[in-house]
Formats: C-alpha cells, structure tokens, sequence
C-alpha cells in the first residue's frame, strides 16, 4: 500500500519503534494519528499538519473503541491501523502475578483483537485495508526469562496469521513486524527482568527504531506479511522447524550463558 494521503494510526507512538513508525509514515505523505499512554501529543505537534496525538489506553476495547472513534474524527477513515503498543516484564510461573499476566495478554493481544475486532466491518465494507502489529522475534523463538513475553508475542504473531488468512482474498492486508533488538526504553529498561536485554544484546545487533522504520514502510510498500528487520531470525526459524529438540537444546545453552553471565 502506498500511504500517501493514507490515514494511519499508531499504538505506542509517544517513543521509541511507535514515534519512528509514525514519524516514518508522516514523512511519506500520510495523515497520522498517534495514541500513547503519554507523549502522542508531543510527537504529533512536531509533526505538525496532518499528524493528531491522542492519549489512548489500549488494554480494554473501550480504549480502543475510542481511540478509533477520535481518530477518525480527525482524518476519517482509517487506512493502516498500527498495534504496536507492547509491554516486556513477566518472568517465571512462580514470580509472575495473574494481574502482571492479565495486563501483558490485554496488551500485547487483546488490543490487537479489538482494534481489529471494531475496525474490519468498515475495511470488508470498503474491500480494503491494512492491520499491522508489532510482535518480536520472540514471537517466533522464545525469550529466554521470560513466560508471558514469548506466550503473548506468539499469540499475536498467530493472530496477524488468523487475519492474514482469513480476510487476505477479501482485501485485507496484514503485515506482523518481528524484531529482535532495537534500542528503545524497553530494551534499555529490561535488563534487570528475565535476563530479556543481556539476551538480546548477546544476539548481536541492536538496530536503532528508525533503522526498523524504514524497513517496515519498504515492507507495507511491499505488503510482506512478516517484517524481519534482523534477517538471522529467519535463519533461527528455520533450525527451529527442522529440529526442534536441537534448537531447545540450544536455548538452554543460552540460558545457562546468560544466568552465568549474571551470576
Ligand atoms: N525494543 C525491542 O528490543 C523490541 C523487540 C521486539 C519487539 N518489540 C516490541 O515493539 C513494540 C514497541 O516497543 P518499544 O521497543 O518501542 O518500547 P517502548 O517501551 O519504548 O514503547 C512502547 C510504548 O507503548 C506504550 N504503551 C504501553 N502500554 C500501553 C497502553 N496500554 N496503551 C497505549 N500505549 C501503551 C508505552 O507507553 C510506550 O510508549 C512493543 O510491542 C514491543 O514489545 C520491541
């Protein structure tokens, strides 16, 4: 999809992969609205014209029922709906509460579902449109440490795969972006949980969010379905299917390095 004059929206746009996403979009023509916790309005008014920012909460479908709503007051209807608000944390069965479980469903998931949910009459209606979500390489792998990051992000790399499937001969485009490190608050503020940043930072290259940008508007121009901005997931995805106790094996091997590395 070209998103000149497009109207797209943003989940998680007040920083890091969501703000270089929206600004990525912005610079390419399209009308921009961005939701965020906090911090949408700021990168919206450096945006200026044709950017609106919102402050969403997406972890109910009330919060995405109005986000949609407002969003489409400002630039009607929307075009490319961007889930890509994430939360990490969680680590182990006997660490993580039900709530820590709950909130990382609702939002690495839920929101997807329900942004969808409300969003797909209209696109089948009009025989087009466009749902994006970022997920993580840990979506397709694991992350080591940590149960309801690897559980979620697979959960909805498997729902952008149900849309894909289900909608794609009726007009809709899916595309599911799954990096691997990129240097944002998230990674830099989870080095103490699970092990999850020394990980990934052991895996090698941590991409900077407009480096990720960038390959993702190539992507959508493209309409690829899986985004891999880090091209060796693609090389662990297929050990992973064509040995799956190998590659188990070789997760504890990483697991041990890590755990050792932490004392
Ligand atoms: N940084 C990485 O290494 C990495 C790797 C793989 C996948 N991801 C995924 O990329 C996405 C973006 O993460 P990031 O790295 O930019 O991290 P980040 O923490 O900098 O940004 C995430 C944004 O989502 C917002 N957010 C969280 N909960 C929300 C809610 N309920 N409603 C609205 N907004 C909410 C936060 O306020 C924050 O601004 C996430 O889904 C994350 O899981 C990140």
């Amino acid at each position: 999809m070209d998103l000149k004059d497009r109207h797209v929206v943003v989940t998680g746009a007040g920083r890091g992969i969501g703000a270089a996403l929206a600004r990525r979009f912005h610079a390419g023509g399209a009308r921009v609205s961005l939701a965020d916790l906090a911090g949408a309005e700021d990168v919206a008014a450096e945006l200026g014209e044709r950017a609106a920012g919102f402050t969403a909460d997406v972890a109910s479908e009330e919060g995405n029922v109005r986000l949609i709503e407002q969003a489409e007051s400002a630039f009607g209807p929307i075009d490319l709906f961007f889930a890509n608000a994430g939360i990490g944390g969680g680590t182990d069965l006997e660490s993580t509460s039900e709530e820590a479980w709950q909130r990382t469903y609702d939002i690495n998931v839920n929101a997807h579902r329900w942004a969808a949910k409300h969003l797909l009459p209209g696109w089948l209606a009009a025989g087009e449109g466009y749902f994006c979500s970022t997920a993580s390489a840990a979506g397709l792998l694991a992350q080591i440490g940590s149960a309801p990051y690897t559980v979620t992000k697979r959960a909805a790399v498997a729902f952008a795969e149900w849309l894909a499937i289900t909608y794609g001969d009726q007009g809709l485009r899916v595309s599911c972006l799954c990096p691997q490190g990129v240097n944002t608050d998230m990674l830099r503020g989870s080095e103490d949980l699970g092990g999850g940043a020394s990980v990934v930072r052991s895996a090698g290259d941590v991409l900077e969010p407009e480096v990720v940008a960038d390959i993702v508007a190539d992507a959508i121009a493209a309409e690829t379905f899986l985004i891999l901005p880090h091209p060796q997931v693609h090389e662990f995805m297929k050990r992973k299917a064509d040995d799956p106790d190998r590659w188990l094996a070789g997760m504890r091997k990483l697991q041990a390095r890590v755990l050792s590395q932490r004392g």
